[in-house]
C-alpha cells in the first residue's frame, strides 16, 4: 500500500509555516552568525508538502525554482491546481521518499525543508529522507526539520499507545469517529484518576486539549502507524550522515542568548561545550515537545562585521498594530520581560515608517540617539520577528513576478474559501512570507475583487449555500440577520485596517 501505514484517509489541515519561507530560514541562521550558501534564485525542495500552502506561498513570494513531493495523490494534485492558478511552476511529484530518493533527474537543491515529517515516518523513509539530503542538498545549502522530541513527548507515549490500540481494537466506523471514540474512552480512564492517570495529571489536561482539535489534525499528530520521538543528540547523529551541522533553531526567540532557558539554569549549561549535549540538555531544562532545526551543509561562522553588513540588506515591515508593545515575552522557559529602555525606542522608530518598509542602516540612525547599539537593534529585530510583531524582507530577484503570482494565488486562495474553510493565510510578496487572513475576510476581501454591489450580502449567500453560519463568542449565529450583522462588523475591518496592509504588502492588487 502506498501510504506505509501514514493517515490517508482523511485529509490533513491547510498550513503554513512561515519558518520554512526562504527568507526566514536566512535570517534565523543571521541571528546566530551562520554562513550559508544560497543564491537569490534558489532551487528549494519541500519533503511532504500536506495541502501544499507553505509550498505554493513560498513559490509565489520568492525567487527560485520550488520542487515538492508528497506521496498522497490527492494532496498532490489539489497542490499544482492551487500552483497553477498562481502562475508560478512548480514542480509537484506524488513520489514517496523512498522513490524520491532514487530519481536522477534532480537538481542541487539550495534549500529543503520538512515540516511535520520526521517524527511520524518510517524508518526507511526517514532513511530516505537523509539520502536525499546527503545527494541532492548542495555544499553551504539549508535544511530545515521539525520533529516531536524528548522529554517533552516522553510520559505522553503509553497515551498515545493506548489511544491507538482502542481505535484497532475496540472503535468502530471510519478513522475519525474512531478517533472519538478513543478519546471518549481515554476520558473515561482519566476520570477513574487511578495508576498512570494518576501518575501523571499533565494526561488528563492532554486528553482534554486533544479532544478540542481539529480532528483532522489529531488522526495525522496521533494515529499514524508511525511516531517516533527523539532527542536532538539522536537527531543531530542521523543528520551528520548526511553532512549536516546543526546551526540555528527557527524559533528566533530561542536563538537569543539569555531567552529560552530559565535564568538560573544559564551557568550550568554555559559550562557544556559538546553541541549535542548542550542541547538535548537545554531541552530537558524546558520539557521541550516540539523542535524547529535549521541544519547546513558544512557550517561556517561570519564575524561580527559579516553579521552587521548583512543586516543591511534587510528592511522591516511592522505586522502588529500596537502604538505600544507588550514587554511580556512568552518563552520556552516561561516568560521574559523585554527591556524598556531598548524596544520602546526600537518599536516607535519602526512605526515611523507608517507601515511602509523601513532599513535597518535608517533604525539604526534613528535608535542611536537612544543609546542603542547596533547589536541591541539587532537582538529586538530578531525578537520582535519571532513574536511576529514585525517581519523582515529583502531586495526580490524578481519583485514583480512575486506581486503578480501572489495576487493571482491570493485570488484563487480567497476564491477556494467559498467552498471550503481551507487556507487562512494570503500571500505577502513585501516580506517573502504570509499573512494571516481568515475565511470570512478572505470572502470579504472576493467580493470587493469581484466587484459584487452588496458585498455583505455576498458572503451571506457564498457561506449559506454551504449552510455556514458565523460565530460570536463561541456561539454560532442562526438568523440571517445576526450573521449580516456579523459580516458587516468584519467587512468594516477589512476595508480600515487589511485592505491596506494587504496593499503595502503587495497581496492584493492596489483599489
Ligand atoms: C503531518 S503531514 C505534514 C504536511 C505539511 N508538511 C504540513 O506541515 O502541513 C505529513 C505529510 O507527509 C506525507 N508523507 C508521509 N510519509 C511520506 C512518505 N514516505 N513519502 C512521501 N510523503 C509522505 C503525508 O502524505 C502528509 O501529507
Amino acid at each position: 500500500m502506498w501510504n506505509a501505514g501514514y493517515v490517508s484517509e482523511v485529509d490533513y489541515i491547510y498550513g503554513y509555516f512561515s519558518e520554512l519561507a526562504p527568507i526566514r530560514l536566512e535570517f534565523a541562521l543571521l541571528s546566530r552568525g551562520i554562513s550559508h550558501d544560497v543564491g537569490e534564485r534558489p532551487n528549494y525542495l519541500e519533503l511532504g508538502f500536506g495541502q501544499g500552502l507553505s509550498l505554493n506561498i513560498n513559490a509565489a513570494t520568492s525567487s527560485g525554482q520550488f520542487y515538492g513531493t508528497d506521496f498522497n495523490p490527492s494532496q498532490a494534485a489539489y497542490t499544482a491546481q492551487v500552483a497553477r492558478a498562481g502562475g508560478k511552476p512548480i514542480r509537484i511529484f506524488d513520489d514517496s521518499f523512498e522513490e524520491f530518493a532514487r530519481r536522477s533527474d534532480l537538481p542541487q537543491f539550495d534549500i529543503i525543508v520538512l515540516h511535520g515529517i520526521w517524527s511520524w515516518v518510517s524508518e526507511d523513509a526517514r532513511q530516505a529522507i537523509v539520502d536525499v539530503v546527503r545527494t541532492n542538498l548542495k555544499p553551504g545549502g539549508i535544511l530545515y526539520v521539525s520533529y516531536n522530541c524528548k522529554p517533552g513527548w516522553s510520559p505522553i507515549e503509553p497515551l498515545r499507545h493506548l489511544l491507538n490500540l482502542h481505535a484497532a481494537k475496540a472503535a468502530t466506523g471510519g478513522l475519525i469517529s474512531r478517533v472519538g471514540e478513543s478519546l471518549d474512552f481515554a476520558q473515561r480512564l482519566v476520570d477513574t484518576n487511578s495508576g498512570y492517570f494518576a501518575q501523571y495529571p499533565a494526561i488528563g489536561e492532554m486528553v482534554k486539549s486533544i479532544g478540542k482539535l481539529d480532528r483532522n489534525y489529531v488522526s495525522h499528530e496521533y494515529f499514524n502507524r508511525h511516531w517516533l520521538p527523539e532527542s536532538f543528540s539522536e537527531v543531530s547523529a542521523r543528520l551528520a550522515e548526511a553532512k549536516m551541522d546543526f546551526a540555528a533553531s527557527a524559533s528566533l526567540i530561542d536563538n537569543m542568548p539569555g531567552l529560552g532557558v530559565p535564568a538560573h539554569c544559564q551557568d550550568l549549561l554555559a559550562g557544556i561545550s559538546d553541541l549535542a549535549l548542550y542541547e538535548t540538555t537545554r531541552d530537558y531544562l524546558v520539557n521541550r515537545q516540539f523542535r524547529r532545526d535549521i541544519y547546513v551543509k558544512g557550517k561556517r561562522h561570519l564575524t561580527g562585521a559579516e553579521v552587521a553588513d548583512r543586516l543591511e540588506a534587510y528592511n522591516f515591515l511592522a505586522l502588529a498594530d500596537a502604538e505600544e508593545l507588550p514587554l511580556s515575552l512568552a518563552t520556552a522557559a516561561g516568560s521574559a520581560t523585554l527591556r524598556e529602555d531598548i524596544y520602546k525606542p526600537v518599536w516607535t522608530a519602526i512605526r515611523s515608517a507608517a507601515g511602509e518598509l523601513i532599513s535597518f542602516s535608517k533604525l539604526c540612525e534613528t535608535v542611536t540617539a537612544d543609546g542603542i547599539s547596533r547589536t541591541q537593534l539587532a537582538e529586538a529585530l530578531f525578537v520582535l520577528t519571532g513574536r511576529g510583531d514585525l517581519a523582515p524582507a529583502t531586495r526580490s530577484a524578481d519583485p514583480d513576478g512575486d506581486v503578480a503570482a501572489s495576487v493571482a494565488l491570493n485570488h484563487e486562495l480567497c476564491r477556494r474559501s467559498k467552498y471550503i474553510a481551507g487556507a487562512s493565510s494570503l500571500a505577502a510578496p513585501r516580506i517573502g512570507a504570509a499573512v494571516t487572513v481568515g475565511r470570512v475576510q478572505q470572502l470579504v476581501l472576493l467580493a470587493l475583487w469581484e466587484g459584487e454591489k452588496d458585498i455583505d450580502g455576498a458572503v451571506w449567500n457564498w457561506l449559506s449555500a454551504q449552510n455556514e453560519r458565523l460565530m460570536r463568542e463561541g456561539n454560532v449565529l442562526e438568523t440571517e440577520e445576526e450573521n449580516l450583522g456579523e459580516i458587516r462588523k468584519i467587512r468594516a475591518d477589512v476595508e480600515e485596517r487589511l485592505l491596506p496592509l494587504l496593499e503595502r504588502l503587495g497581496a492584493c492588487p492596489v483599489a
